[in-house]
């Protein structure tokens, strides 16, 4: 079998018992990597009996040049195209090892709002696209309860990578995904900055207890600038605590204040 036909059927083998462990609800372990460029960093299989000395299989990347490298691509990229092809081409690990797609973001990049989630889950990461499936159905929803739609809107994840077994981002993975989501807020320049969730406050603003802090004005400062951001409930997690929407109105409201003022 051609290697690249191989790699085709590997993938759609895991993926199909990956979604059957997602269906029943069950967080699925890393599975191992699959893509050419990640099976090239495995230690590969001699040919010849293996030499008398230890052979060192070659080193992972450490992390803090994974972040030298993640914060120098991130500031060079001019553009966005430019920007979500440095994504695709950036080596995140155990992230862009066991992701289906790289997903960068979804709206209208002139839009003065930008809302910016967590991290793709399962639909994402099959379409590549951010908030398509329920979480994101909803957050369609509430912005459209203040008159705003896909025009009006850029939506984005501050980790562009689904995590394997739809886990939370690690500290770590989210301080790699840091130089990247901060050039993309830079890039589009928006008026208004919307963070979606705990996990998405906590990359941007180094802040906790999102049920403090949601609903009160931040300044985000990124280089020179400094955007008002407003921290939310995750839809993801008003659809689990719908008593909590309420609160999430509120706070719409004062989003739909915020712009009639600009
Ligand atoms: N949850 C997020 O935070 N982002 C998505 O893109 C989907 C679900």
């Amino acid at each position: 079998m051609a290697e690249t036909t191989h790699h085709q059927a590997l993938k759609q083998a895991l993926k199909a018992s990956q979604s059957w462990w997602d269906g029943m609800g069950v967080d699925v372990p890393p599975a191992p990597p699959t893509s050419p460029k990640a099976l090239k960093k495995q230690p590969q299989f001699a040919r010849k009996p293996a030499p008398a000395t230890k052979i060192t299989p070659p080193a992972e990347p450490e992390l803090s040049d994974r972040l030298v490298k993640a914060e120098a691509i991130a500031k060079a990229a001019p553009t966005l195209d430019a920007l979500k092809q440095a994504l695709e081409d950036f080596d995140a690990g155990v992230l862009s090892d066991h992701a289906q797609k790289m997903v960068f973001a979804r709206g209208n990049p002139q839009a003065d709002i930008m809302a910016i989630g967590e991290a793709p889950g399962r639909q994402e990461d099959e379409t590549g696209l951010p908030f398509v499936g329920e979480a994101g159905k909803l957050l369609d929803k509430m912005f459209a309860a203040i008159k705003l739609g896909a025009s009006n809107l850029y939506i984005t994840n501050v980790c562009n990578w689904r995590p394997p077994g739809n886990r939370n981002p690690s500290e770590e993975e989210l301080a790699l995904c840091q130089p990247f989501i901060r050039r993309h807020i830079e890039l589009v320049a928006p008026k208004i900055v919307i963070i979606g969730g705990g996990v998405s406050q906590q990359a941007l603003t180094g802040k906790t207890g999102i049920m403090k802090t949601r609903g009160q004005w931040q300044d985000l400062k990124i280089g020179n600038n400094e955007f008002p951001a407003m921290p939310l409930y995750h839809p993801a997690f008003l659809l689990r605590r719908p008593e909590l929407k309420k609160h999430a109105w509120h706070d719409l409201l004062a989003i739909q204040r915020q712009l009639s003022e600009l």
